[in-house]
């Protein structure tokens, strides 16, 4: 097998007494889906802020490629081609959604004006994403405020799709979506998947996982209980380790 995209080592991370992750440790190959899962306050999306450059470690390493890296904050973790799609969104309500595509990647105007965005271009450019996605927003003028909470989804999962490079992280997008949005971001996911990303895809629901997923990582009370592949388990084994941190 080859390296893994993306690794990590023995993360550990508290928040004064509370201790959020465990010596945890987890690897992604390219092409792969690993599902993340446990219960609320488990520490995934601690584990997914420390990939992304949000929250610094206490203990352990991240690698890529083998590489070991050091990420001081998002915009880091940008450059080395991850991308995430936030559980809170961390999408900017007043800026419109062709800023929110762009946000801290604005295109300049040749020769560059420092600072001059070509507004223009990247409104033409954010149409094209979400078009060739196949998300469907009335106009990427519109601020992000105006927006339904599906919508705003499909934008944050649509931004990861179109910058993400090498590895893309995933808390619960689907977790607001009705029945056809769902299916448009599973759909998402597989695109990645098949352009030979690396996917990290927490979710509550667990059939979500069983149809994205090829192995799943299981955090109970900051620690990884089980790290198994998915051939042959059923939602009611994924129930049962999250909530005992054993499978029988
Ligand atoms: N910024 C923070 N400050 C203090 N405690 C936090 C912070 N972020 C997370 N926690 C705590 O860390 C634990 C793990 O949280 P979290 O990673 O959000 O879990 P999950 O995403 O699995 O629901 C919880 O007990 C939570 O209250
Ligand atoms: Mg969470």
């Amino acid at each position: 097998m080859t390296d893994p995209v993306l690794e990590v080592r023995n993360i550990e991370k508290s928040f004064g007494a509370v201790q959020a992750l465990r010596q945890v440790s987890l690897s992604v190959h390219a092409g792969e889906v690993l599902g993340l899962i446990g219960d609320n306050g488990a520490g995934k999306s601690t584990l997914v802020k420390c990939v992304a450059g949000i929250i610094k470690p206490d203990e352990g390493e991240i690698l890529i490629h083998g590489e070991k890296i050091e990420l001081t904050s998002p915009r880091d973790a940008h450059e080395r081609g991850i991308e995430t799609v936030h559980q809170d969104l961390a999408l900017i309500d007043t800026l419109d959604v062709t800023g929110n595509i762009f946000l801290n990647r604005e295109l300049t105007r040749q020769p560059r004006f420092a600072g001059w965005m070509d507004k223009r271009r990247m409104h033409r450019e954010a149409r094209q994403i979400l078009e060739g996605l196949h998300i469907n927003i009335p106009s990427v003028r519109h601020p992000i405020e105006k927006l339904s909470g599906g919508q705003r989804q499909a934008v944050a999962v649509g931004r990861s799709v179109a910058w993400g490079r090498r590895i893309v992280l995933m808390d619960e997008p689907s977790a607001a979506l009705g029945v056809e949005q769902s299916r448009l971001v599973m759909e998402l996911i597989k695109t990645l998947r098949d352009r030979g990303l690396a996917v990290v895809l927490i979710s509550h629901n667990m059939q979500e996982v069983l149809d994205a997923c090829s192995r799943v990582l299981v955090l109970r009370h900051g620690a990884a209980v089980a790290d198994i592949a998915l051939d042959g388990v059923t939602t009611r084994d994924l129930v049962q380790l999250i909530t005992t941190g054993a499978m029988n």
